[in-house]
């Protein structure tokens, strides 16, 4: 690893030599292979399970049971690859939430990435006491500091305790995204403003509490770029897009090589059928879609609860699985405003060392005088 002046990042009694965290990534894009890679590497490495059962034979009759099985053979498998830290990513709008929540705790996962919803009541069938003294740590994900002051207000009335840490993602981000559209398109939202407001809601709970590091999401390319969200006062960074363009990267090589292929214009603002807008790279698939064509949909099981599967155009669990075994015509990939920077597949130790650089660089910049002595 070259030189590394990067903060170590502290949640709870945890404490990656990076602060750099890699974003959970559904439907598969991100499984055993690329979170152990981050994890070994210091980062954080993210287990998504969002779909995680889709490639076990039984999914068809049982998806429940397949999703519990898969997420648990990924954790395992991560495990057995590096003693780094390891986390996974449950959106709460899976009908299957709570049965996840407890499957990644049983198997001794470091931290929790709770998105796609605010996690005001106890996790999983955690009982208070159960959930003050859990080892693993939770994580929120929130777009905005208002969604910050519920949970912290809850949590403090309710439980008696913090979130771990809160993931901040901003309007940049890829994937499905906690803006509305017009916000979206306005470009009216930023992330270092919702990021400072954020801290100035966390602050008022830390004299009681203690620290709650806030990480910064949506955008963050370059070393520069965390070197950018440190300095504005977050604990470290959550990286989706860059991990995709990554060797270990769990996903078809047709789904990287569309990241390296696209341009701009091809980053897409989607509405899903979960409910909220999606940042995408476009395909065969949207621009039908977009025209007002329907798929034929075959629903084997809800697995989001706020699926209308009578309105929904297309299963956007059975597109994202298929953009993940790549065929990217009748499926889609996700993909952060900065997708069309990516210019080629690098492994993780790369990309790590390249941003490990970058960020030494930003330091020397803002700090000449503490770089020559
Ligand atoms: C392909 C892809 C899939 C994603 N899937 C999920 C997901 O299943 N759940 C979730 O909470 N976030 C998901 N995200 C968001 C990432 O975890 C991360 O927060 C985001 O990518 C950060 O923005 P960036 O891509 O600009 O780095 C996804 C992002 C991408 C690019």
């Amino acid at each position: 690893m070259p030189d590394n002046c990067m903060p170590v990042l502290r949640i709870g009694d945890l404490e990656a030599v990076l602060p750099i965290v890699q974003g959970g990534m559904g439907v598969g894009i991100s499984l055993s292979g690329l979170a152990s890679a981050v994890a070994e590497e210091g980062g954080i490495g993210v287990i998504s399970t969002a779909g995680i059962g889709r490639g076990e034979k039984d999914f068809r009759s049982d998806l429940k049971a397949a999703d519990e099985r898969a997420l648990r053979s990924e954790i395992r498998r991560a495990r057995e690859k590096t003693g780094g830290i390891l986390g996974v990513n449950i959106m709460m709008a899976l009908t299957d939430y709570d049965d996840l929540l407890r499957v990644s705790i049983e198997e001794g996962i470091d931290i929790i990435f709770i998105g796609a919803g605010l996690p005001l009541r106890l996790p999983g069938t955690l009982t208070l006491e159960e959930f003050r003294n859990c080892r693993t740590k939770f994580v929120p994900k929130i777009s905005s500091a208002r969604a910050a002051e519920v949970i912290l207000r809850a949590w403090d009335r309710h439980f008696g305790r913090m979130p771990d840490a809160f993931a901040v993602e901003g309007p940049l981000a890829g994937g499905h995204l906690g803006f509305s559209r017009e916000d979206l398109e306005s470009g009216n939202q930023d992330l270092e403003d919702i990021l400072a407001q954020v801290l100035s809601a966390v602050s008022a709970y830390e004299p009681v509490y203690g620290s709650i590091p806030v990480i910064a999401a949506g955008g963050v390319y370059t070393g520069s770029d965390i070197y950018h969200m440190l300095d504005l006062g977050a604990s470290g960074v959550k990286m989706g897009t860059r991990f995709v363009a990554t060797t270990e990267c769990d996903a078809h090589a047709s789904f990287k090589k569309a990241y390296v292929d696209c341009r701009r214009e091809d980053l897409v603002i989607i509405d899903s059928p979960v409910g909220l807008p999606g940042r995408a790279i476009t395909s065969r698939l949207l621009s039908e879609v977009q025209l007002g064509e329907k798929k034929p949909l075959e629903c084997i099981w809800q697995c989001l609860r706020t699926c209308d599967v009578k309105s929904a155009p297309y299963c956007i669990a059975k597109a994202l699985t298929s953009a993940k075994l790549g065929d990217l015509r009748n499926g889609f990939a996700f993909a952060g405003a900065n997708a069309y920077l990516v210019d080629r597949i690098v492994s993780v130790k790369e990309l790590i060392s390249s941003l490990v650089d970058e960020f030494a660089q930003a330091c020397r910049a803002a700090e000449p005088a503490l770089a020559i002595n």
